[in-house]
């Protein structure tokens, strides 16, 4: 199939390589030049474990093709995917005008052969009769057109596999050769096939969301009440985690979510709500709940801290991936200078980025040991590998105070004990 995506960030480039990697001719269509120029040399401008490697091996293949111009992409094209942002606006509302914008520029190029017009953005629930209401205004009359909505439920740092081996496929169309040709196309993909309306799907995608960070924000509530009980959440959460119904997987307390959908896709879904009269409390608490694992990370910090030059391991929202969108260590910076702390961090692919808020206000360190050197403290906001086993007798050496505060549950606080550091860590009694 010869097929394009309009969008080339973490879904749209990600699900390109992956189907052109299934032999499908793919285009992608992107609006800045100069990112187009890098995605043909083979740069996929962002990181992600696996994308360089599949991005080269396509481009040589000549299966994948990256253009700023519509007309040739759509007019060949049997299956067009939009994959622009949906950013949230101020009042928390997803803002459709890249969405908007793109189906407006497809139209010109559609023929009298049939084009499914699919969204792979995440769009609140009626976006795609939007779309779909668009491209019937403003399509050439004899153009044949469907609309479905195939949302992607990749996560960064895992995207390539999880495009490949998905536990489900969401097609929602009202259109059977729609249904019909993006099933044929999701063939070589593992997982259950959901086909349903548009509607559905759109909720669908909202609803894992939702449901995930809620997943997280009751195992953080769990945690503060753990830590004024002398309970420690690890055991409760494990034992609580055996009743299959509930499973231990995607509960593990910290410094809270972040990235480019939950923070997004819950305040999305509390604005479609409030839109629709359905009382959001619950949506509320769990973004009112996220909030506070920063600032009762940030409490214990304050109270047991006193030198002033504190290190920090871990920049990006998650391990395995440069994003920094809605990072704790964002938040946590801040708060930190408007204190007047002296900021060393240390992320292994994430610094670029950070650079990029705070540049000269703090420190950057080209390593884990070199960035805890005389530090008073240490705060890690990131799980990398690199940190699970590093040498913990090495960097207490290093350090001014062997002070640590662990937003992410890491080590064990018997061992931390043992090797002599004050560790605070989430839901857990500090030792
Ligand atoms: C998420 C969804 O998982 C994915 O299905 C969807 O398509 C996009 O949004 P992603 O944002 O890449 O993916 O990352 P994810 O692994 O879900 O983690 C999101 C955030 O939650 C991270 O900041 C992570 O640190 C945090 N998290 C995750 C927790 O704090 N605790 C957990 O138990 C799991």
């Amino acid at each position: 199939m010869t097929i394009t995506f309009i969008g080339h960030g973490y879904v749209g480039l990600v699900t390109a390589c992956v189907f052109a990697d299934f032999g499908n001719q793919v285009y992608v269509i992107g609006h800045t030049p100069e990112k187009i120029q890098r995605l043909q040399k083979g740069d996929p401008l962002i990181y992600e474990p696996g994308l360089k490697e599949l991005l080269e091996k396509n481009l040589k293949a000549n299966r994948l093709h990256f253009t700023s111009e519509y007309q040739e992409a759509i007019s060949n094209s049997n299956i067009v995917f939009i994959a622009v942002g949906t950013p949230p606006k101020p009042n928390g509302e997803a803002d459709l005008s890249q969405v908007i914008t793109v189906a407006e520029k497809i139209t010109p190029y559609l023929k009298n052969k049939l084009t499914i017009i699919s969204c792979k953005s995440t769009v609140p629930v009626g976006t795609n009769k939007k779309i779909e209401k668009v491209l019937m205004q403003k399509k050439p009359k004899n153009a044949k057109i469907a609309v479905a909505s195939c949302p992607e439920f990749l996560r960064e740092g895992t995207a390539i596999n999880d495009t490949i081996n998905a536990d489900r496929v969401v097609i929602g169309s009202t259109s059977n050769e729609a249904i019909a040709m993006l099933s044929k196309l999701h063939e070589p993909v593992a997982g259950k096939r959901v086909i349903t309306d548009l509607a559905s799907a759109e909720l669908i995608k909202y609803t894992a969301n939702a449901m995930l960070a809620n997943k997280i924000s009751f195992a953080n509530l769990i945690s503060f009440y753990c830590e004024k009980t002398g309970a420690d959440v690890e055991n409760v959460l494990d034992a609580v985690g055996l009743d299959k119904r509930i499973g231990r997987i995607f509960m593990d307390p910290g410094v809270g979510y972040g990235g480019s959908c939950f923070p997004k896709d819950v305040k999305a879904l509390i604005n479609t709500g409030k839109h629709l009269q359905i009382d959001t409390s619950m949506l509320d608490a769990v973004e009112i709940i996220n909030a506070q694992t920063r600032t009762n990370f940030l409490n214990k910090f304050y109270i047991n801290v006193k030198g002033k030059n504190i290190a920090i391991w871990g920049l990006s929202f998650k391990p395995n991936t440069d994003d920094i969108r809605f990072a704790a260590s964002i938040d946590i910076i801040k708060a930190l200078l408007q204190k007047n702390y002296h900021i060393t961090v240390f992320d292994p692919v994430a610094m670029n980025n950070i650079k990029k808020i705070f540049q000269e206000k703090i420190t950057y360190s080209d390593s884990a040991y070199n960035a805890v050197k005389n530090a008073d403290a240490l705060l890690i906001l990131t799980e990398w590998n690199e940190f699970k086993q590093i040498d913990l007798r090495k960097v207490k050496d290093l350090m001014k105070t062997p002070l640590i505060f662990d937003g992410r549950n890491m080590y064990k606080p018997t061992t931390m004990k043992d090797l002599g550091f004050v560790y605070h860590s989430t839901g857990r009694q500090s030792v």
